[in-house]
């Protein structure tokens, strides 16, 4: 069996499929909002020193993880050491939970493919929220994101996919940068920039770090064994340090661009750079309604968005399901028609929680309250992603041993950051996330 588990037929395929998986709707309509409500600048320079520090090491961590015990995330980390197996078991709870709301906001997305042609009008604020405030059409929207997802999925396709994003991928990337060349050039779009690119100090707070590092492991898909999976298909010869490079470097590159396609338009536009979750589908209509072709360029721009998020979308439920097959020996059809309709009526509750149930409040460990769509996104990007970042870099540095995963990663090639690379994932990154992790819950407060 395990011999006929495949390898990537080229290098490249297995590059678009962890590109694919990484580059999504947290590239394109979390981290700028994220940034626009962190003191901007502020924001991105502790994101990038995280990406840095964190996001390469366990990158790299994960896929040597993945191609030396070659399984999926449960089992590579159980072949690896008996009863380890339940770190892979956090992935799939969090890969569950993030696609149940993941889905709303891609239905989003697929509302915006079709307003763009049928017109937003002039207030584009109002205009989103009334939309996903509304009860029924966001849910509809909602359940076909869903429901291609689980097509894909069951059909086993995501093959199809992979190729299609080898095209997409570069042709979101190309009318990423037009939109960023238009929106740069507006009047009063320097405030913007400006706003983007100057970190003040004074605004890294506790608050920004914590949302920072939540945001790295969201976008780079970590902490949830995706990676692992994604890993155990490499071959032997692989230059896995140069593909831990590669993969965040353009993720990272992606959500930069995504920053400054949008805030220096908001603040050409006076928008709020804090407006949270609108900020994409409030402020790119405004973008391009100042560019020719605008309505066109809008619907090609966001039907490229929704790819890149359905790209995603696929590689979170794949986990899931995967689980449904391995543990509960289900069919592959079973298992996405079972968790499929359980994220879609988490979803149900996470886009009515934008507008009929806004009142229903669950409250948490750290003294706030959140409405539903906010708490899948708390607990899973704050708590259970960094907790599996963290379990993980425990489990090399301290389990299967820094040596052991060395001696993997140099089966490909030579390991440049070797020395470098076993002091961040033993310690710098064991620290620094269980710092984070303890004051997220609020408990170095008390
Ligand atoms: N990385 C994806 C994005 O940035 O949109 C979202 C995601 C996919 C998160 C897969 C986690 C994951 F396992
Ligand atoms: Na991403």
């Amino acid at each position: 069996m395990e011999q006929n588990r495949g390898t990537w037929s080229s290098r490249f395929g297995f590059l678009m499929a962890a590109v694919g998986s990484a580059v999504g709707l947290g590239n394109l309509w979390k981290f700028p909002y994220l940034a626009g409500e962190n003191g901007g600048g502020a924001f991105v320079l502790v994101y990038i020193v995280l990406i840095v520090l964190l996001g390469f090491t366990l990158m790299l961590a994960e896929m040597t993880i993945g191609r030396h015990a070659n399984s999926d995330a449960y089992g590579s980390y159980n072949k690896i050491k008996k009863g380890w197996g339940f770190i892979g078991g956090f992935g799939v709870l969090a890969g569950f939970l993030i696609l149940s709301y993941y889905s709303v906001v891609g239905g989003w997305v697929l509302k915006y493919i079709v307003a763009s042609f049928t017109g937003i009008g002039a207030d584009k604020s109002g205009y989103f929220s009334n939309f996903i405030s509304s009860p029924v059409e966001p849910i509809i929207y909602h359940l076909i994101f869903m429901g291609l997802t689980a097509v894909i999925v069951i059909r086993g396709i995501s093959g199809g996919i992979e190729k299609a994003a080898k095209l997409l991928m570069p042709a979101l990337f190309a009318l990423l940068v037009v939109t960023v060349l238009r929106s740069v050039t507006l009047d009063g779009a320097m405030e913007g920039i400006r706003y983007f690119i100057t970190p003040d100090f004074s605004e890294i707070t506790l608050k920004v770090v914590i949302a920072a590092l939540g945001q790295v492991f969201f976008s780079l898909s970590l902490g949830m064994g995706i990676m692992v999976t994604y890993g155990s298909y490499l071959s032997k010869d692989e230059d896995l340090e140069k593909d831990a490079f590669l993969i965040p470097s353009l993720d990272s590159l992606v959500a930069i661009l995504a920053g400054f396609a949008l805030l220096p338009a908001v603040f050409a536009f006076g928008f709020e750079p804090g407006e949270g979750p609108g900020l994409m589908f409030i402020t790119l209509p405004a973008v391009f309604e100042e560019m020719p072709l605008g309505m066109l360029f809008g619907a090609l721009f966001f039907l490229l968005v929704f790819f890149a998020a359905l790209s995603s979308s696929i590689s979170l439920m794949e986990v899931t399901v995967a689980f449904g097959i391995d543990q509960f020996k289900w069919s592959r059809k079973a298992s996405t028609i079972f968790f499929t309709t359980l994220m879609f009526i988490i979803g149900i509750g996470a886009s009515l929680s934008m507008g009929a149930w806004s009142d229903f409040l669950i409250p948490w460990i750290d003294g706030n309250s959140y409405g539903i769509f906010d708490f899948l996104d708390v607990f899973t990007s704050y708590y259970l992603l960094p907790a599996g970042g963290l379990l993980g870099a425990i489990f090399i540095g301290f389990i299967w041993g820094v040596p052991n995963a060395v001696k993997e990663i140099k089966m490909g090639s030579a390991f440049r950051t070797e020395k470098l690379w076993t002091v961040l994932i033993k310690f710098v990154v064991p620290v620094l996330v269980f710092i984070i992790l303890l004051s997220t819950t609020g408990l170095l407060d008390k």
